[in-house]
């Protein structure tokens, strides 16, 4: 590259550069692993992005323009400028095709990959925690889920090399779910911990001490959408709320336990689904959203509309909500809402 930005006129940078395309060989993963004395080496490159940013140059009319696009790929490979909530690299930013920037989120396949087995009636896909914590965490940063479930949060914590602590009710699935987190892989040395406890009232400041630390930098909430899916007998559980008031005001109290330990100017997301309730759509949503946002340090960042899964759901089942659409005027629930919120106060 060096040799190639000297050229002093345009027939030459465009024949060295001609010749740096040719060299790249194409891979089954589109990647190009450079271990050279790179700053930040080894680094490594998307094959289609690099070869399009090659092909602008070539297609540069004069010796200034094509000076400029390779002077921008260089820099892109020698530096990383990351932002304060994310290790994603601007200067980089063409490659990161696999982080979701509409608002509008249609996953076709959820992720069944290593641990991910999908076993828990009510669980998200791995593809939700997966993209929140790429664009709202830096690797080793602590996150924290207070619904965790079945630890798809935290499985993928391991993947995605951030620490997390998930707090969950019920400890029978506490357990499966701390023996599923085992089995993943933990290339990054991380710590992905599941606490048994009501996230009301349990004891983050503890939780968080015990583990040397005393913030985390993104919270993930994914509590039952109300009683759709009853999770226990217990009554301490959300989707045990005698009615929609109650349980709002039970997520506004777990909310209110986690806040303070979120560092200011990061991020909260809360995944929720609306339901029917005696023929009459209550948007539990836009409900849950507004508790969020009267704890007074919250501003709304997006709202995210993704379809629902419905992998699980059986044909006979699916064809019956049809019939029943059709006859009672209403439509069937394909969607479900992620709200992210940024803490803009303590
Ligand atoms: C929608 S599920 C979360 C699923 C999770 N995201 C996963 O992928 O497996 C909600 C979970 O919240 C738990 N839960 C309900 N009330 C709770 C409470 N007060 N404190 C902690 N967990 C609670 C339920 O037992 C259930 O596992």
């Amino acid at each position: 590259m060096d040799e190639t930005a000297a050229a002093q006129d345009l027939m030459l940078l465009k024949r060295k550069v001609n010749e740096l395309k040719q060299s790249i060989k194409p891979t089954d993963e589109n990647v190009l692993e450079l271990t050279a004395e790179y700053p930040q080496s080894p680094l490594s490159l998307k094959i289609d992005v690099l070869t399009a940013e090659l092909d602008q140059i070539l297609d540069a009319q004069t010796l200034e323009r094509a000076k400029h696009y390779l002077s921008r790929l260089r820099k892109g490979i020698d530096e990383s400028i990351t932002g304060k909530v994310n290790d994603i690299n601007i200067l980089r930013w063409k490659e990161y095709t696999d982080i979701i920037t509409d608002s509008l989120w249609i996953i076709d396949r959820r992720d069944s990959s290593g641990a991910h087995l999908g076993w828990y009636w009510g669980n998200f896909i791995p593809q939700i925690p997966h993209q929140l914590m790429l664009r709202y965490s830096k690797r080793r940063e602590w996150v924290l889920d207070p619904f965790v479930g079945s630890g798809t949060t935290l499985i993928e914590c391991r993947r995605l090399g951030r620490n997390g602590v998930g707090i969950e009710l019920n400890p029978t699935v506490a357990q499966k779910a701390e023996e599923l987190i085992s089995q993943e892989r933990n290339d990054f040395g991380i710590k992905a911990d599941v606490i048994v406890g009501d996230s009301r009232s349990v004891d983050i400041g503890e939780i968080l001490g015990g583990r040397g630390v005393s913030k985390v930098q993104l919270i993930i909430v994914h509590p039952p959408y109300h009683d759709i899916i009853r999770f226990s007998e217990d009554e301490r559980d959300l989707s045990n709320a005698k009615d929609v008031g109650s349980f709002l005001s039970m997520l506004g109290q777990v909310v209110a336990n986690v806040t303070p330990f979120l560092d200011e100017g990061r991020y909260l997301a809360l995944v929720i689904g609306d339901k029917y309730q005696n023929g009459v759509w209550i948007p539990l949503g836009f409900r849950c959203m507004d508790v969020i946002l009267s704890q007074g340090c919250y501003s709304l960042k997006s709202i995210i509309v993704k379809n629902f899964d419905e992998t699980r759901a059986k044909r006979s089942q699916q064809e019956l909500w049809r019939y029943r659409a059709l006859v009672g005027g209403f439509y069937v629930f394909k969607h479900e809402y992620i709200f992210v919120f940024q803490k803009v106060k303590d």
